[in-house]
């Protein structure tokens, strides 16, 4: 069995299971030593590859997502005789000491400079949050790729790093059962092997798998299926397609346009690599109640479609999560598409998630809360719903009750939040104590008074 890919420029063939995982194949096959093994779990970033020049786990793909792709490594950056201008950066600024998180910090910020040539600090922190160093310290590394980026002003990286990524597809896949490029394919491969695990960015199944807690079985990545991927706006209502990455939805203007509360919830979700890997639909039938897509997605009614060789169904999300980690999706089905109803141009879309800090968190409450005012400040109406205080998402129609049809003040939203608490049925983990949860998502309903004040005052 082999998988054909560029590795560092070089035509390369990689022979073995192709449910290896790619930093295994990097680091033990082909002696590509630079790119490390932090956590094997999607959280330090030190395993971050390029991929057709994007940032990408290596800890968290299989072998066979590498066939027909283009790889740059750390190995692969620099000329033969000289360090890349963002690798001399680090040497001279002291941005590194143990050098472990060093080869993804590099790539993180490589690729970032070729897409924005003059980052601010912002910017510089953002690009790298998905990149943790227990060492260094950060304030040396954002001074370190700042320094990079004078340097480069006058050379065209972005040219040099992507363009020696394109490969020629002369050889036919080995494997084509892993990776499907149709749904056509999909179901042939879902009726040869009716117990093989369907997943799309790996971000959660490949690290239960890893943990053990979900047993290794045949998978079929739906990464490469097209018909999967993308926003289709169909005037009042959006479908957004299953397979599609949180950085793709990021970029795409009708959900920033009409969609903002979606967007809010992607932005804070993971860090960029996780963005870059996971996507909308595995955050859905992941099921966890700190999805951070859920609160949204319930608040804005959203339905699931979901697919199989006999044809299509269509239900509410609440429906379809019925418990934590447990939906109704049936064997040989996936979910092909998320569709949602526009809101109101003028209602108020809030997110807001409360977490250990900006990045990388696991939220310990959010809220997600679409509201309707009239001029005079009336509620018209509200769709309001709570992630991570309960096994589902919690909508509280009591609390909507509450607010409907009475101006939205403080006093109105502090007698709703007193109903939200008492609705919410959080535990207490490692994270926070459920008495901290019940707390927070009766405070976050208190933030819509800010929220509809500004909105109010950008229509004045
Ligand atoms: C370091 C780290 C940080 C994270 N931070 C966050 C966070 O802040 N917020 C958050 O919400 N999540 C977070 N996650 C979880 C994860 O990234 C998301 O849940 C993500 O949306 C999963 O998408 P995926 O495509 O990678 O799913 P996968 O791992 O590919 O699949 C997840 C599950 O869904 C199934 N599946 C996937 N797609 C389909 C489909 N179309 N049809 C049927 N079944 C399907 C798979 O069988 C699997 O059971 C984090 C994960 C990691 C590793
Ligand atoms: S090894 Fe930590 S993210 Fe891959
Ligand atoms: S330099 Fe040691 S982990 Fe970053």
């Amino acid at each position: 069995m082999s998988i054909v890919c560029k590795i560092n420029g070089k035509n390369t063939e990689i022979h073995g299971h192709p449910d290896r995982r790619v930093v295994d194949i990097l680091r033990e096959d082909l002696a590509l030593t630079g790119t490390k093994e932090g956590c094997g779990a999607g959280e330090c970033g030190a395993c971050t590859i390029l991929v057709d020049g994007e940032p990408r786990l290596s800890c968290l793909m299989m072998a066979a997502q590498l066939q027909d792709k283009a790889i740059t490594t750390i190995e692969g950056i620099g000329e033969s005789e000289s360090l890349h201008p963002v690798q001399e950066a680090f040497v001279e600024h002291g941005a590194v000491q143990c050098g472990f998180c060093t080869p993804g910090m590099v790539l993180s910020a490589v690729h970032l400079l070729s897409h924005h040539p003059e980052p601010d600090r912002n910017r510089i922190r953002r690009a790298l949050s998905g990149n943790l160093c227990r060492c260094t310290g950060y304030i040396k590394i954002v001074d370190a790729v700042e320094a990079a980026a004078r340097d480069m002003a006058n050379i065209d990286f972005k040219i040099k790093i992507l363009g020696a990524l394109s490969v020629g597809d002369d050889r036919k896949m080995s494997i084509p059962y892993l990776l499907p490029q149709s749904l056509c394919d999909l179901w042939g491969m879902m009726r040869a092997f009716p117990d093989a695990t369907v997943y799309a960015g790996g971000t959660d199944l490949l690290v239960k798998i890893r943990s053990g807690s979900v047993p290794p079985k045949n998978l079929i990545c739906l990464e490469r299926i097209q018909e999967l991927k993308g926003v289709v706006d169909h005037g009042n209502r959006l479908v957004i397609l299953a397979a599609t990455s949180f950085s793709q939805l990021l970029h795409e203007p009708a959900i920033t346009k009409h969609l903002p509360i979606l967007a809010k919830a992607i932005a804070c979700l993971g860090s960029p690599l996780i963005r870059n890997m996971g996507t909308i639909g595995g955050n859905i039938c992941t099921a966890s109640p700190a999805g951070d897509t859920l609160a949204p997605l319930y608040a804005l009614n959203a339905r699931v479609e979901l697919a199989s060789e006999a044809g299509v169904r269509s239900l509410p999300i609440d429906q379809f999560i019925v418990g934590p980690g447990q939906t109704v999706l049936k064997t040989g089905e996936i979910l092909s598409a998320i569709h949602v109803e526009k809101p109101h141009p003028e209602a108020i879309q809030h997110f807001e998630k409360v977490g250990h800090r900006n990045a990388l968190a696991c939220s310990l409450a959010s809220m997600a809360a679409i509201i309707r005012l009239s001029d005079d400040g009336i509620v018209m109406g509200a769709s309001l719903a709570w992630g991570s205080v309960g096994p589902t998402v919690i909508t509280c129609p009591e609390a909507v009750d509450r607010l409907v049809g009475q101006r939205l003040s403080a006093d109105r939203l502090a007698e709703a939040a007193a109903i939200v608490k008492k609705a919410v049925c959080p535990i207490t983990d490692i994270r926070a104590t459920a008495d901290y949860r019940r707390t927070v998502a009766g405070n976050l309903l208190l933030r819509l008074c800010d929220q509809s004040i500004c909105c109010m005052g950008r229509r004045e």
